[in-house]
């Protein structure tokens, strides 16, 4: 049995950025004990207020971001955090050498119905300064709080998958995680088909088509409502997600948000032998304005985001 104290070990010989891994699978055992728990102890609901995003905070939103920071802070080495649910970057501390960016609780409306949500993490360089590609990560991870509560990890290598025992401590149960190059499952929000663009439309119109259209095979759709849920599933046995740039969220440059969902996302896929993009570029190269900048996903199987690729050159 490897634990994660092992993998890291073998992954980096820097205690230091191993440590902010440590730190946030700690806040990931917590918040995972929290959710278990929130209906008992009342912690459901709204927050009555709003994050910087316009978007209604849950008090379970707002519990994890705390969660999150009460790990950190003790840490030397985080410089700084930005999260989903704080305006402005924090400072954690003045010497430190790393960033964190976070979704704290991703896919939160999904919390009052006990469908699986994550908490998602980036860790960058901090002399590179709160703007910077996600290809400059140093690692990231995401933590499913499902049936079982999985954490997926990658530093530069592979992207390895853990699961949380009774003990809170967290097991490896896979060290090299393997995108399937070709699948037949596809994830996106069908309910925004009047804004998509033809790109999106013509992919998923070839999709539905199944045998009888030019993909020449059957599809499969899925949609969970929380990327960190669909995206271990694409991981686990392939597929592809989509949340394209549309008429509607065009003027805010996607749904996702690049630091702290898309980056993260497509660092942990890309370790797996998946591919990311925005449709037109790899979401990796792509050069942030803002830290809560938004961002057009597509990621997954190989073969899938290649073919929603040449729609996007079809398209022009
Ligand atoms: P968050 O809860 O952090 O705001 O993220 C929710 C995101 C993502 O998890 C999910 O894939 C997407 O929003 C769902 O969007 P729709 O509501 O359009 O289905
Ligand atoms: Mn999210
Ligand atoms: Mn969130």
């Amino acid at each position: 049995m490897t634990l994660l104290a092992d993998w890291l070990r073998n992954q980096t010989d820097d205690e230091t950025l191993a440590s902010v891994f440590i730190a946030m699978a700690d806040a990931g055992a917590e918040i995972a004990a929290v959710l278990r728990q929130a209906p008992i102890a009342g912690q459901t609901g709204l927050a009555g207020a709003t994050n910087v995003q316009g978007e209604a905070q849950k008090a379970l939103d707002v519990i994890s971001n705390d969660i999150v920071l009460n790990h950190l802070r003790p840490n030397p080495h985080v410089s700084i955090l930005i999260s989903e649910e704080l305006d402005e970057a924090v400072e954690v501390s003045s010497q430190g050498q790393f960033i964190v960016a976070t979704d704290p609780l991703d896919g939160s409306s999904n919390l009052d119905v006990n469908v699986t949500v994550g908490t998602i993490f980036s860790i960058l360089p901090a002399d590179g300064g709160l703007l910077q590609k996600g290809s400059a990560q140093l690692g990231a991870g995401y933590v499913a709080y499902g049936p079982a509560t999985s954490m997926v990890l990658r530093l530069v290598g592979q992207t390895a998958v853990f699961t949380l025992g009774s003990d809170g401590g967290w097991t490896l149960i896979l060290g090299a995680a393997s995108v399937p190059e070709a699948s037949g499952e596809y994830a996106i929000n069908t309910a925004r088909e009047r804004f998509w663009d033809s790109a999106t439309k013509g992919y998923v119109t070839e999709n539905v088509a199944g045998e009888t259209g030019a993909a020449g095979k059957r599809y499969n759709m899925r949609w969970v409502g929380s990327m960190v849920a669909d995206i271990h599933r694409i991981l686990m046995r392939g597929g592809i997600f989509l949340y394209p740039l549309d008429s509607e969220t065009v003027s805010k440059g996607g749904r996702l948000r690049l630091l702290y969902e898309a980056n993260p996302m497509a660092w942990l896929v890309e370790g797996a032998g998946g591919k990311s993009t925005t449709g037109r570029e790899r979401i990796l190269d792509v050069m942030p304005v803002d830290i809560h900048q938004r961002v057009p996903v597509i990621l997954g199987s190989a073969e899938e985001v290649a073919r929603v690729e040449a729609w996007y050159r079809k398209a022009g």
